[in-house]
């Protein structure tokens, strides 16, 4: 007989909740943080400056400025590109409302354009209709770690001269045609929160080839001080602000257990893949489920496994996400598109309607469980809730 689920009166299949992501954390890497307090700085040290080289070796770069969070590593490398009243930058409506704060931050119009839905990350042609004389900057976001379309994007930047700052917060630990996510021009963006592929509690990094944006980011998260201006040099306490920096100073201790998660960087990577080569397996059978498009050209470290609830499945995605979450399944949406924020419709102008493939995207968007400490049990949780799901009568 089949398995009735749990939002129609049956038991759920777990009694503990799964959540949709989770960090991963050893012995090893709490002794490491544990050691770090030993040292003379807990703030910003030696640590930081190991773990940012160890960031810009992994990924090819000249430079990597940690900083206190993904949000807060958006809003510098927007204001190192430059980015002021009056000027817009586009980027994707299907993301974290971070993404455009690094145009709002610095009082820019985060100008959406729509996404191509196989990617689900900015399509280049939608980008090029929105391009006018006051836009600067593009911000592209690799939806689930998935690249965008790298070579399209910067070709519309290469005609219209636009810094381009990649939301990379998915993507740590990927490649695209052999080098790694983030290595491309102008400047890219990691996010090391507890659910991202690495973490370091909160936390995110800036990395560049660019010395002057580099130079720009660094300051700027420590006060915009010159700490050794020219003319005192006798005077050695005299330090100087020459503008309004911030302290998104990251800590040692942060550090340290980043550069701890580092020698695990293949274990996630191996164990991610795992899982879903497991849920690819099964739902690629279920009709009205779309999985994650297939790797092109790329590598990913994949942050997310999202998938699309059609209505051949026989529900739609809202009775999906609580039929889920009553078995114990704690399913999140990624991400309720931007446009339809209050707040960017109130300041912007912006309304539901005017993106139609992030829309119908949207509408089945639905990121099953996917993090390093699954087990195979939790992924047959997951498959056995679905599945009994669309064996359920639900007409
Ligand atoms: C695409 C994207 N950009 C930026 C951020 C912000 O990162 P953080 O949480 O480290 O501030 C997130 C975090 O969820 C994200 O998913």
């Amino acid at each position: 007989m089949a398995r009735k689920p749990a939002y129609y009166g049956g038991e759920p299949v777990r009694d503990e909740v799964l959540g949709y992501g989770s960090q991963s954390i050893t012995e090893r890497e709490k002794e490491a943080v544990l050691e770090s307090l030993e040292g003379d700085y807990i703030t910003r040290g030696p640590t930081v400056e190991a773990f940012e080289e160890r960031v810009a070796e992994l990924i090819g770069v000249e430079h990597a400025i940690a900083t206190t969070s993904g949000t807060t590593a958006l809003h510098l490398a927007g204001r190192a590109a430059g980015f002021e009243l009056g000027d817009d930058v586009i980027t994707t409506p299907l993301t974290f409302v971070s993404t455009a704060h690094a145009a709002t931050y610095n009082e820019a119009t985060p100008v959406f354009a729509d996404i191509d839905p196989h990617r689900r990350t900015l399509d280049p042609d939608a980008v090029r209709e929105q391009v006018t004389n006051d836009t600067v900057g593009l911000i592209p976001m690799h939806y689930a770690g998935h690249p965008a379309d790298i070579k399209g994007l910067l070709e519309v930047a290469d005609d219209h001269d636009l810094t381009v700052i990649w939301d990379a917060c998915h993507a740590f630990g990927g490649t695209w045609r052999g080098e790694p996510i983030g290595a491309q021009r102008d400047i890219a963006v990691f996010s090391f929160h507890p659910v991202k592929n690495v973490t370091t509690g909160e936390g995110g990094m800036v990395v560049t080839d660019n010395d002057e944006l580099a130079e720009r980011c660094r300051r700027l998260r420590s006060f915009d001080m010159e700490y050794s201006p020219s003319g005192h040099d006798d005077e050695p306490w005299y330090q100087v602000t020459e503008g309004i920096g911030y302290n998104y100073n990251v800590t040692d201790l942060q550090a340290a257990l980043g550069l701890a998660q580092l020698d695990r960087l293949e274990v996630f990577k191996h164990r991610r893949d795992d899982i879903i080569e497991q849920y690819n397996k099964a739902l690629d059978e279920i009709d009205g489920i779309r999985t994650p498009p297939d790797a092109t050209e790329s590598d990913p470290m994949y942050h997310l496994y999202a998938i699309e609830v059609r209505e051949s499945f026989g529900c739609d995605r809202t009775e999906f996400v609580n039929a889920l979450h009553a078995e114990n399944i704690g399913v999140q949406v990624h991400y309720v598109p931007l446009h339809y924020h209050p707040y960017f419709q109130e300041e912007f102008g912006y309304e539901p309607g005017l993106f139609t493939e992030t829309e119908r995207v949207y509408d089945g968007l639905v990121s099953l469980p996917l993090h390093a400490e699954m087990s195979d049990r939790d992924v047959t949780d997951v498959l056995t809730a679905i599945e009994s799901l669309r064996d359920a009568d639900l007409k």
